[in-house]
């Protein structure tokens, strides 16, 4: 069955009021993230996120408050008119574009013409997160070309990437269904959101003001266009980053931008907007081609900016696997379209010579006055979430490292960071290990094999004492010239500092 059109959300007007009973009323009935989890109980919770809703229905049934509010907003199921009035503002909603009542085979019923999901703020509070309903596989519907996309696994990527503590003034660029401003909202003293599609700008709108957050201000227009000249301490975005030949055919995914310019051109500006010490960070795919190193190419569009920077590329996925991925995002997986669509994006991956597409994040800071380092890197393995609070001691790393010269770091006092194990392996038995290696057991839970000198460097490094001297102790103890050891350390410590292995106490 194809579901009532939505259209009308996006032109009708949300009182503020309204927005204040609805708020009201879904918290009195415990409709928040933990409320929700309570009720389904797991099965059901698991069931949905793999897309099944048949759990979901039967852990709902009934005419208790939460249940129908759960089948209503979150399952999109219709439920009757008269129990929907019991606990529903039904025809200001109706007015406001957020439900429709239609005639059923047993009498009038509300369906929903939103997703409208519990969500929590930073600071704990209840939230709310309207987008479009999601088009499920198998529905007969694929997307409109202005859906507004809900909070996904993108949306919580990008959330837990970005940096602690208060700012002042926050972007969120692409703000879609408002997710990022709501994280936003409660450690920035302002928050300004945009997106291109007007019909985002409006739910973003609903969903904050829902959320009980009041001043943030919504702009429409393309990337940085709509705030001219302003400068902020944190922009963000998830940008509209998917490769494709038809672009701009779903707002939420593609911008009108080639390849993978969106994600160039949020970052080659992004130094105009910030602050002095300022945060940029995205998410962005990238295109591999052949002869081409995808290291200098995203790492060359941090440099350009004078900012500091870590690129970080968690995927790669070859152009057949790509395009059935966004084929499937757009439910046309089985449509009579899906083999002619295929097709036309795998030849424009053969005619472009993109040979592979990566997907990671972008964090810059404007460090323009100082000497700025970019690091740029493949991280594939699972490491701690959530980054941002350890993200800036990553970068700070990783310029630390390049701005000491081998004189500075041997008189400089160096600490093994505190997360830090060695692994020994070897016959059991024998003098000495075949392999020794450091591990990190938190943060980016990098391995790295070192030799004997670095290893009994983590052993004494505490910051208490210079490298130099401590070099010159462990080479007499291994039987080692000290002068070929000051030569020889200082190389593997700098890559071991830029990793996080150690830190330089002062
Ligand atoms: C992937 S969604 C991100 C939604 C949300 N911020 C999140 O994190 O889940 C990308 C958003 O960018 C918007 N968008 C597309 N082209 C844009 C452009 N040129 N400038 C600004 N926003 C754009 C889309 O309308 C969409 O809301």
């Amino acid at each position: 069955m194809l579901l009532p059109d939505n259209g009308r959300v996006s032109e009708t007007k949300f009182p503020r009021g309204l927005a204040e009973r609805l708020r009201g009323i879904l918290i009195d009935a415990d409709y928040t993230v933990s409320g929700v989890r309570d009720r389904l109980g797991d099965a059901a919770a698991r069931a949905l996120a793999r897309e099944e809703l048949v759990p979901a229905l039967r852990a709902t049934g009934g005419e208790e408050r939460l249940g129908l509010l759960l089948r209503l907003w979150w399952l999109r199921s219709p439920i009757p008119a008269r129990a929907a009035r019991s606990i529903l503002p039904v025809d200001e909603l109706a007015e406001a574009g957020l439900v429709t009542v239609e005639e059923g085979p047993g009498g009038p019923v509300v369906y929903s013409l939103v997703h409208l999901g519990p969500w929590e703020l930073e600071d704990g509070r209840p939230g709310f997160v309207v987008s479009d309903p999601k088009v499920r596989p198998g529905s007969g519907g694929v997307p409109r070309p202005d859906h507004v996309v809900g909070t996904g696994g993108a949306s919580s990527t990008l959330s837990q990437l970005i940096v602690d503590g208060p700012v002042d003034r926050a972007l969120d660029v692409g703000t879609g269904c408002g997710v990022q401003a709501l994280h936003l909202a409660s450690r920035a003293r302002e928050v300004v959101a945009t997106d291109l599609n007007p019909r985002a700008v409006r739910l973003a709108g609903i969903s904050l003001a829902l959320s009980g957050v009041d001043g943030a201000r919504l702009e429409q227009g393309s990337l940085y266009e709509p705030v001219g000249g302003e400068r902020f301490d944190l922009i963000v975005s998830n940008p509209p980053f998917v490769i494709t030949p038809d672009s701009s055919r779903y707002t939420y995914r593609e911008s009108d931008l080639p390849g993978d310019t969106v994600c160039a051109e949020l970052v080659r500006q992004a130094p105009a907007h910030l602050t002095e010490g300022g945060w940029c960070q995205i998410l962005a795919n990238w295109v591999h081609r052949d002869g081409d190193d995808w290291e200098d190419r995203v790492g060359g569009w941090v440099t350009g900016t004078g900012c500091s920077g870590w690129v970080v590329q968690r995927d790669v996925q070859d152009p057949a696997e790509y395009v059935e991925l966004w084929l499937r995002d757009s439910c046309e997986h089985g449509t009579p379209e899906y083999t002619r669509r295929y097709d036309a994006w795998l030849d424009y991956f053969e005619r472009e010579g993109i040979k592979g597409i990566g997907f990671g994040w972008i964090s810059l800071r404007n460090d323009v006055a100082q000497d700025a380092t970019v690091r740029v890197e493949e991280l594939r393995h699972e490491i701690e979430q959530p980054v941002g609070p350890y993200l800036p001691d990553v970068v700070d790393g990783a310029m630390t490292a390049l701005r000491l010269t081998d004189a500075a770091l041997l008189s400089a006092h160096v600490a093994l960071a505190p997360d830090v194990v060695e692994e020994r392996t070897g016959r059991p038995g024998a003098p000495d290990p075949e392999k020794i290696v450091l591990r990190q057991r938190g943060g980016l839970r990098r391995v790295a094999r070192v030799g004997t000198v670095e290893a009994a460097l983590a052993g004494v490094c505490d910051g208490t004492m210079p490298v130099g001297p401590l070099l010159d102790v462990i080479a007499e103890l291994i039987g080692e010239d000290p002068v070929a050891v000051r030569e020889r350390a200082p190389e593997a410590l700098r890559t071991l500092i830029s990793e996080g292995f150690f830190r330089v106490a002062r």
